[in-house]
């Protein structure tokens, strides 16, 4: 551990210098005055002064170097059954043609576009079209629905919005275009233009003067040039679940993101030039912004564009397939898409088929790795299994095994020591730091490192309150863990009302709020709850405003479809019951906390400022009926 722990000491010790240091990595059009503004903490900026575009630094330079030929983007779409390779070349060509149509369409350096796309390589290529102009990207996960989307046009408030026909979901085509122009009528932002990529399997109608066809605009588009801006101007916003309806925006800048997504390229993944590097994610996510298409492109590896899932499209030997085909190095994914594949295919046995030769190692993120799926996964691929944690706010890991500077010794169920840059600490509710192995809520000392968040957009005042004010000096991570004797950090759970649905990050309040709406219902609760396969699922309770007749099933139906309708079908929320009340504390505050304690069968405390013992007997009675805790 003596190269790491020399390393990450440097990093904490002398931030400017390391950061500095990594920055040689990136071409820069003009080198920063600071490599570590300070003025003005807790809005931290990296390489102010400096200029530089990251499209050029994603492609264009990688050309310049030779690489042209080298394949950048493979789409492997069982579904649509297309393989299709994309070289750096090809890739500049086409994302400059579609910046240029972009251009056309008025859109310039610092503009704001949303992105509405399924796993397709025009994805990559409007992200990287945007980055191109220094217009500032949104890309908005497939799975939400049209209010969703029509709350981020609202916010963002989009010149153009980039979308296609539609997605295959497994088994399913899912039209997009209706959810666009659902969302676009509802939103009192009024969008100008709606570009549209026509896809085989489905086709969409076109709005005459506002939507406007991608080949039809490529066709008559002038190639665009990489606009220079500063390192400290907007690359995306990308919309992640807080505790209320309202997502927040995390806004990245361009030169400090480039500069850390390169460096944890190789030294978290150990993925240098040429190698072929999978994130099997969606580019609506985080993951999918930093490593399906940035962290790869800007490294000069070559990236997976998979639009399938790990069963199912055929079987659970898809993702064996897709190793063994395409040489992939390294693979990132979610815990919930090994469970899934264990449980269809518990021996492994569907592994036989492939030859895994070329496969180093596994990247997991976006939840808590179980031990369970650890062991499985360790025993079958004969690999390490690297837990890494991070949050849409960082943009990359906080706690990672980083096997590019020094391989470390793995503990099961802790994505092992703070990663160079990240100054991790575990404080009590009044900030006071906990000693090893007591739990507490994991805080990270300011400054963060290049890449995290650089505030929220159009709203300074949320990026304080939620990040920066509980515990002044550190950012506040709001998930719960320890860290134990050896400096390995353990990450429980997120302290706050957000959930991890299959690795998706959503939000129990912003569900709350939909299921209030419904005319018969006075109050609700919205609870993460233990799920195996998908690591948590919510589960509603409701209480029934006076006099209501209806059938408690209807109403229940209701409230799955609407939140089914309102926040997309990837909340899962399929559970719901009817309580007579909900337990709360004198002073109204629903006790949240202790029903998932009960519903996870997990022990607690009875509150003392509770309002009504009983109400809690009624809710244990109440999820005992309906099979809770459910493992
Ligand atoms: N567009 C439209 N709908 C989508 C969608 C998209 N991009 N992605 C998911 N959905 C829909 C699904 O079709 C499903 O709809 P249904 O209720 O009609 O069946 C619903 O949202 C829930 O999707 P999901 O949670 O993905 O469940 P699933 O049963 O289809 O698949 C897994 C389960 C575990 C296979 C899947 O979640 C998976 O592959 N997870 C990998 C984790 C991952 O990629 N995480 C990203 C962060 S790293
Ligand atoms: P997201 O912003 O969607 O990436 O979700 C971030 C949240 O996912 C974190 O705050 C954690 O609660 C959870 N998470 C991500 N990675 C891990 C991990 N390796 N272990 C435990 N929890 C994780």
């Amino acid at each position: 551990m003596v190269q790491f722990n020399s390393l990450f000491q440097q990093s904490i010790e002398k931030p400017e210098e390391f950061w500095a240091e990594a920055a040689e990595g990136i071409d820069w059009i003009q080198k920063w005055d600071t490599v570590l503004d300070s003025s003005r903490p807790p809005f931290y900026r990296w390489f102010s002064g400096a200029t530089m575009n990251t499209c050029y630094n994603a492609l264009d330079r990688h050309v310049l170097a030779g690489r042209g030929e080298q394949t950048a983007i493979i789409y492997d779409s069982p579904v649509t059954d297309t393989i299709r390779k994309i070289s750096y070349k090809e890739l500049q060509d086409e994302v400059a043609l579609f910046a240029g149509g972009l251009k056309s369409q008025g859109v310039e350096k610092g503009d704001t576009v949303i992105i509405y796309m399924p796993m397709i390589p025009e994805a990559a290529v409007a992200m990287l079209a945007c980055a191109r102009l220094g217009a500032i990207h949104s890309v908005v996960f497939g799975g939400f629905a049209a209010s969703e989307l029509a709350i981020r046009i609202d916010h963002a408030r989009p010149k153009v919005i980039v979308t296609a026909s539609g997605a295959v979901e497994g088994k399913k085509i899912i039209a997009y275009k209706p959810l666009v122009d659902k969302a676009i009528a509802q939103s009192d932002h009024q969008v100008e233009k709606c570009i549209l990529f026509q896809r085989d399997v489905i086709s969409a109608e076109m709005l005459e003067g506002r939507d406007i066809d991608w080949l039809e605009l490529v066709k008559t588009s002038e190639p665009a040039e990489c606009v220079e801006v500063a390192a400290t101007d907007p690359l995306y916003i990308l919309y992640t679940s807080g505790t209320t309806g309202m997502p927040k925006g995390v806004m990245r800048d361009n030169g400090g993101h480039a500069v850390a997504v390169h460096w944890s390229m190789k030294n978290i993944y150990d993925i240098d030039a040429g190698d072929v590097f999978w994130s099997a994610s969606d580019v609506g996510w985080v993951v999918g912004h930093s490593y399906i298409i940035y962290g790869p492109l800007l490294k000069g590896a070559t990236t997976i564009i998979y639009e399938g899932k790990p069963i199912g499209t055929p079987d659970a030997g898809a993702f064996w397939r897709v190793i063994s085909e395409h040489k992939v190095k390294t693979l990132f994914t979610a815990p919930t898409a090994f469970r899934a594949i264990k449980k269809m295919d518990p021996e492994g046995n569907l592994l036989e088929q492939y030859d895994m030769s070329s496969f180093e190692a596994l990247y997991l993120a976006g939840e808590r790795l179980d031990t369970d799926t650890y062991y499985w996964a360790d025993k079958l691929l004969s690999v390490p299994i690297i837990d890494h944690w991070w949050q849409t706010e960082t943009g990359w890991a906080i706690v990672a095994n980083c096997r590019g500077i020094e391989a470390l010794e793995v503990k099961a169920g802790s994505p092992s020591l703070p990663v160079p840059g990240y100054d991790v600490r575990v404080v009590n509710n009044e900030g006071k730091e906990l000693p090893a192995g007591e739990e507490g809520n994991i805080v990270i000392k300011l400054p963060l490192p290049p890449g995290t968040l650089a505030t929220l957009w159009h709203n300074e005042d949320r990026f304080l309150s939620s990040y920066m004010a509980t515990f002044p000096g550190y950012y506040e991570t709001s998930d719960g863990g320890y860290i134990d004797k050896d400096g390995y950090v353990f990450v429980m759970g997120r302290m706050d009302d957000v959930i991890n649905i299959a690795g998706h990050r959503l939000s129990t309040g912003a569900m709350e709020e939909v299921i209030s709406t419904h005319p018969d219902v006075a109050e609700c609760a919205v609870i993460g709850t233990n799920d195996q396969l998908k690591g948590q699922l919510p589960l509603g309770l409701f209480v029934l405003k006076e006099g209501v007749e209806r059938d408690p099933e209807d109403i229940k139906a209701d409230l799955v479809k609407m939140v089914r309708e309102e926040i997309g079908p990837i909340a899962c929320l399929r559970e719901t019951s009817g309580v007579s009340r909900l337990p709360k504390t004198r002073s109204g505050k629903i006790l949240r906390g202790t029903m998932r304690s009960i519903a996870n069968g997990k022990e607690y405390r009875m509150p003392s400022t509770i309002d009504d013992p009983n109400s809690l007997e009624e809710i244990t009675d109440t999820l005992k009926n309906m099979g809770y805790p459910k493992q």
